[in-house]
């Protein structure tokens, strides 16, 4: 699959990303139908089928419920063969999420998160905005921290996934690397996209699917081949627990 240039991160990542949202939780989440979150040796399969499909980039977080545990048990020696994102500032316990941007929580998730995904390292790490994208930025010790925490290495990089274009544009100040929603029906961040791409800050496109809600064919090619994103965005992160439908969302990004 084709690798896309991250910004300037110096990391390189897959057209089509995986989000392990179902692999973790499926309560307090706006999927069209129910599942389970798959048994470990069922996470395991499934991790290993998305690598095996050329998958490069992983998205994942502790408010994914069990996705970093998953993660972390099924990619073993496979873990250099992926961009492992995870996220900072939403955590998610017995069936209930809570947020905490201060700086000993940030570094205590992080703590949590490597021994949850059995690595050293992250590759990337974004905060996981509530919504509260300026203040959270502004008012909060996260921003700082996360850039202590990439000085000592142990993330290439970060950066920001939030819900206001106002927020995302913000994090250009600071950010790597931006996560925006965009889809046929939510294009209020087009303009930041394209500014970052102007200012080297990585994209990385959530939700391109409505969370499937929308016509899958038809919401990824727009997500994959118009402009502005088809030429701005390093990777197409969707959310799945099926590789073939995975696989069939590669293909649509080869098409030509
Ligand atoms: N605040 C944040 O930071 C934030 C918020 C939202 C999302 N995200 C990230 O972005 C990722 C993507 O968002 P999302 O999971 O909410 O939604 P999404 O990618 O827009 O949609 C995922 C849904 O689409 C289905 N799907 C995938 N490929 C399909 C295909 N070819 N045909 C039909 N259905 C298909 C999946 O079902 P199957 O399992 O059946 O394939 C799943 O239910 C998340 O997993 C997460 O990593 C981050």
């Amino acid at each position: 699959m084709e690798q896309r240039p991250l910004g300037r991160t110096g990391l390189s990542v897959s057209r089509i990303g995986w989000g392990t949202v179902k692999i973790g939780r499926s309560t307090g989440v706006k999927y069209p139908d129910a599942f389970d979150v798959p048994s470990a040796s069922e996470a395991d399969w499934i991790v290993n089928a998305m690598l095996d499909l050329g998958i490069t980039l992983i998205d994942t977080a502790p408010a994914y419920g069990l996705a970093e545990e998953r993660l972390g048990g099924a990619l073993g020696s496979r873990r250099h063969e992926v961009v492992l994102c995870t996220k900072v500032g939403e955590q998610f316990e017995n069936g209930r999420s809570t947020h905490d941007f201060s700086a000993a929580s940030t570094r205590r998730s992080l703590e949590l998160s490597l021994r949850k995904l059995r690595t050293d390292a992250v590759d990337l790490i974004l905060v996981h905005s509530d919504g509260r994208d300026i203040e959270i930025q502004t008012e909060t010790d996260v921003v700082e921290t996360l850039q202590d925490i990439k000085k000592a290495g142990m993330t290439q990089a970060i950066g920001f996934s939030g819900k206001t274009p106002d927020g995302a544009a913000h994090a250009l100040g600071w950010a790597d690397v931006l996560m925006c929603e965009y889809s046929i029906d939510v294009q209020t961040h087009a303009a930041v996209i394209l500014q970052a791409a102007e200012q080297g800050v990585g994209v990385l496109l959530k939700k391109v699917l409505g969370s499937g809600h929308l016509p899958a064919a038809e919401a990824l090619d727009h997500a994959l081949h118009s402009a502005p994103v088809a030429s701005t965005v390093a990777s197409v992160v969707i959310g799945s627990l099926s590789p073939d439908r995975m696989a069939a969302n590669i293909r649509m990004a080869e098409r030509p």
